[in-house]
């Protein structure tokens, strides 16, 4: 639901200009599936906020005690030259414009959730940052690159028990998003995370790898909604939903013990060859 302006307030950014797709809205409360994966009521942080769609279905869904909403807007210039798109208004929209925009979407929330609008780069948001977040949701610039710095970022903000989300976890390599798959799974192979869900309007989910000592109960520990749900059209851009694969044990308690197997395993086989 997005909410309608005061008549009485001029919009940012007037109707009869306003090119933003109708499909682009309609996709906003299909995403908002992946946000069951985050505490209700926890402080988090959107990075890549926009005009603020997705930040209503956040502040609505999770209704977060705490949202910082962060996008460099006005700092990256005066327009956002993302080419002849209706996005931006085939480049007509100002960056001032779409932060105007977004402040307006989420004036009415601010009697239930405090909203700090933090214009600033993800990665520089997070090195001041002074509270742990219990979720992020990062829909910033796609490329591999940036991605890879935000998820950087992230970690060390990220409370031990806290989930980070996104938007584009798209599986075909020639996409122009691709670079974020990519990212998240490079950045889960070198750090403890894993995957906690990936699916439909291509949402994903990641989490520090689980362990006694830091139990998330709150987590629905299950599918995603099946592909089958999926808008035809984009079937296919979304990789499919992954339960969670690892078992849950406590690192500083299965490390001896997987140790040991493969120590003994390691013993079979050398005691194996040395026979052969
Ligand atoms: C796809 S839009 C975000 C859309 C919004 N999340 C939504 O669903 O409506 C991408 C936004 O990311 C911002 N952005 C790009 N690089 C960024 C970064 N490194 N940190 C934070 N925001 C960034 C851009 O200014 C732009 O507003």
């Amino acid at each position: 639901m997005v909410p309608e302006y005061d008549a009485a307030v001029p919009p940012p950014v007037p109707p009869d200009e306003d090119t933003y797709p109708q499909v682009a809205i309609d996709r906003g409360p299909r995403r908002r599936w992946i946000l069951e994966y985050a505490r209700p009521g926890g402080v988090g942080a959107e990075f890549g906020v926009f005009r603020g769609h997705f930040s209503v279905e956040i502040a609505e869904f999770l209704q977060p005690s705490k949202l910082y909403l962060v996008d460099p807007w006005t700092r990256s210039g005066e327009r956002f030259e993302w080419g002849d798109i209706p996005e931006t208004n085939f480049n007509r929209l100002t960056t001032a414009q779409a932060l105007a925009d977004a402040r307006a979407r989420m004036a009415p929330f601010a009697d239930r959730v405090e909203i700090a609008f933090v214009e600033q780069w993800s990665h520089e948001f997070c090195r001041g940052l002074m509270e742990p977040l219990d979720f992020a949701y990062i829909d910033t610039d796609h490329s591999y690159e940036t991605t890879l710095v935000d998820l950087e970022a992230v970690h060390d903000v990220i409370a031990d028990d806290g989930v980070i989300m996104g938007d584009d976890w798209i599986t075909d390599p020639t996409h122009g998003h691709a670079g974020v798959m990519r990212a998240v799974n490079d950045f889960i192979r070198n750090r403890d995370y894993e995957i906690v869900v990936a699916g439909p309007e291509a949402q994903w989910c990641i989490r520090r790898t689980p362990s006694y000592t830091t139990p998330r109960r709150w987590l629905p520990n299950r599918i995603a909604p099946s592909l089958q749900d999926e808008q035809p059209g984009l079937r296919g851009r979304v990789a499919h939903a992954y339960a969670v694969a690892r078992p849950r044990v406590s690192r500083s308690w299965a490390a001896p013990l997987v140790r040991r197997t493969r120590s003994v395993v390691h013993r079979m086989k050398a005691a194996l060859r040395s026979r052969a």
